[in-house]
């Protein structure tokens, strides 16, 4: 077996003495068993083995380039294609390009998963697989009013894709609404919504939840809301990991400081559930695919980095999130022309990208302020 993972990139012109000083000093950083670039004419063949690649970015940017022949800079070339590989294992800060699966490989799977039960909790669900039209005083509009009850005027299965963040109970100060109930009340409410939710989805369509748990008074909504659509007969189709890398936020606590008799746990992400109705697969026509190879690539691992959103004092809105995680929960779950609904749609952000990607949609939120600003931003 090749013990390395060869990228072969062909110049466009030869190297210059300058790009190939550059080479030879990187190629001094590695031990060649573990990485190493070679070159012939205007052929360059890497071969990895494995590599710690923060420390190969490092050492990229301390080495002086520029060569006149080879236009791009062609340290920058190799850590690109390096960083293209998405397949690697990472065992003490390295990434390592072979063999790294091999303890993994699952033998005989799909005999496997047929006789464990794939998904048991769902089996036996009774959902309707009769899909129906949404009917047209509900398409692309923001509808002001208690989701619970705005919902029960809608046909059942007629949405392809919910995406949502509920209100999450820590108190915000929303304009006519109140954020600060009681757990189990909060949950009773919230989870008629879902319910609702449900039952409009069509088969094969996605529920897909952003969740804040309240980490402070111990209640791990993320699963209680997860539990519930389990218990409802819903797929569960994976978790998203939202990385807003917000270190710098409000938590001041330590719980015991420097003592282990009760650390406060600190968190700078949130979830993404994902759930489905009656099937994984979601049926749609090819032309209205509109992820990229390299959108599907990166996004297909789940954990994302994206920035909280920014223009919350614009749009006078204290729990929105950001367009970017709906443009890729929206381009990665949904086809162009699918029906999105959020049943707390806030500021729009849900509707306003829906409308921007070319998806039909269906907001409401129980405050009318939210909702003109909704209707402004698809202006
Ligand atoms: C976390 S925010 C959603 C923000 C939205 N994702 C955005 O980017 O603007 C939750 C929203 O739910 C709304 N809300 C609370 N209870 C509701 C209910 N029963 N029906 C409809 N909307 C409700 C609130 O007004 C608030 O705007």
């Amino acid at each position: 077996m090749n013990p390395y993972k060869e990228i072969i990139i062909e110049l466009e012109s030869e190297l210059d003495l300058k790009g190939k000083k550059a080479l030879q000093e990187l190629n001094a950083f590695f031990n060649p068993k573990d990485f190493n670039v070679s070159l012939n004419d205007k052929t360059l063949l890497i071969k990895i083995h494995s590599l710690d690649f923060q420390l190969f970015s490092l050492i990229k940017n301390t080495i002086e380039t520029d060569s006149e022949l080879e236009p791009e800079n062609i340290l920058n070339k190799i850590e690109k294609s390096i960083d293209g590989i998405k397949s690697y294992g990472i065992k003490s800060g390295k990434r390592f390009y072979v063999d790294y699966n091999i303890e993994r490989k699952v033998k005989n799977r799909k005999e496997k998963e047929g006789r464990r039960g794939k998904y048991y909790y769902a089996q036996n669900n009774t959902f309707t697989k009769e899909n129906n039209e949404i009917p047209e005083q509900f398409e692309n509009q923001i509808i002001c009013g208690d989701s619970l009850f705005e919902l029960q005027k809608l046909p059942n299965n007629c949405i392809d894709l919910v995406f949502t963040s509920p209100p999450y109970n820590f108190g915000l100060e929303y304009e006519d609404s109140d954020d600060d109930h009681n757990w189990d009340v909060y949950f009773k409410k919230l989870f008629r919504i879902l319910d609702e939710c449900i039952r409009v989805l069509k088969y094969g369509g996605r529920l897909i939840i952003n969740v804040q748990p309240l980490f402070s008074d111990y209640i791990p909504s993320h699963h209680l809301i997860s539990q519930h659509c389990i218990k409802r007969k819903m797929i569960w189709k994976g978790e998203v990991l939202w990385e807003k890398n917000n270190y710098n936020c409000k938590y001041t606590a330590w719980g015991s400081w420097k003592s282990p008799s009760s650390p406060y746990l600190k968190y700078t992400w949130e979830f993404v559930e994902i759930f489905c109705k009656g099937e994984l697969k979601k049926t749609g026509e090819k032309d209205n695919i509109d992820i990229s190879a390299d959108e599907f690539k990166e996004w297909v691992v789940a954990k994302w980095s994206i920035a909280p959103e920014k223009k919350m004092k614009k749009y006078d809105h204290p729990a929105m999130f950001p367009e970017n995680l709906v443009e890729r929960v929206l381009k990665l779950f949904s086809y162009k022309d699918d029906i999105i609904l959020d049943p707390f749609n806030g500021a729009g952000t849900t509707t306003a990208v829906s409308a921007k990607l070319g998806r039909r949609f269906l907001g409401m939120d129980i405050s009318e302020q939210y909702c003109k600003t909704a209707r402004d931003r698809l202006e």
